[in-house]
């Protein structure tokens, strides 16, 4: 393994609970061997099954809670053979770990309003996110816009609720929440003016509602942030699979291609080449 950054390591974490959601999904909690510095929102892990089952290549995630120094949740929707292979550890058993990686979204001054715009899965670093900004007493110039299919694909609804901001919920065939999508929320706020358009939007989620949220954001002008973690090989910069092209009027301009696991996999909207 190549030189991991700052504070990064690999280590077995036992796995001391798991909560199985509807629609294939289920939240993992672990126990470190060791204490965690409080983690910025959006720094993710690589998973993979301690005992070498499964694919070779671990998988990126979001950090969804750290519920105490040592112990890290994670949100996992399975979806492939990775996922396959983390949803078959049981309680006792081992995940290999490799974090905390990434950067992290930004967090503004409290009185700078935020959206946070999640699909799916994508709300896992929003949890984070939220209690950050409810700590810095903005609760209520913060609101997560969170969507799904259907309410079986709406995860840790209650935890997300439970910080104080506005939480609106949308599905498409309208099984729990507003029927329709985040984007079309996210418009509607803004031409009702509930939603101010000189406010920080942040999205996670899907690569198809990333892309169609940044065709939205640039159209409107708005300042945008997004989390790209989708394909990552080894997540700390050694084998180049997971190359962002940069804008080169961006901060990343210098170099045609950044990557998601050094650079990111949170980006400024303005920085990389996305839509
Ligand atoms: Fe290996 Fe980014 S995942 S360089």
């Amino acid at each position: 393994m190549g030189k991991l950054a700052g504070d990064a390591r690999s280590e077995k974490a036992k796995v001391v609970r798991i909560q199985e959601w509807p629609g294939s999904g289920f939240t993992v909690e672990v126990e470190l061997a060791s204490d965690l510095t409080p983690l910025k929102p959006g720094v993710f892990a690589m998973l993979s099954p301690a005992d070498g089952s499964g694919p070779m290549i671990p998988r990126p995630f979001s950090i969804l809670d750290q519920p105490s120094p040592r112990r890290l949740t994670f949100l996992v929707q399975v979806m492939g053979l990775g996922t396959q292979a983390l949803a078959q550890v049981a309680m006792g058993e081992y995940l290999r770990v490799l974090l905390p990686l990434g950067n992290g979204f930004s967090l503004p001054p409290a009185d700078r309003p935020v959206v946070l715009v999640a699909g799916g899965v994508g709300c896992a670093p929003f949890l984070l996110y939220l209690r950050a900004r409810a700590a810095a007493g903005a609760a209520d110039q913060t609101r997560l816009l969170y969507g799904a299919r259907s309410q079986d694909f709406l995860w840790e609804r209650e935890a997300l609720a439970s910080e104080g901001c506005l939480v609106e919920l949308m599905t498409d065939d309208g099984s729990v929440g507003l029927a329709g999508t985040v984007l079309d929320a996210m418009v509607a706020g803004l031409k009702g003016e509930s939603i101010p358009p000189d406010a920080l939007f942040c999205a996670c989620g899907p690569e198809g509602l990333l892309r169609a949220f940044c065709a939205q954001a640039q159209e409107l002008e708005l300042d945008y942030q997004i989390s790209l973690e989708t394909y990552m090989g080894c997540g700390f910069g050694a084998c180049n699979a997971c190359p962002v092209p940069t804008n080169p009027e961006g901060a990343l301009g210098d170099w045609p291609l950044a990557k998601a696991c050094l650079d990111g996999p949170v980006f400024a909207g303005k920085d990389v080449l996305f839509s």
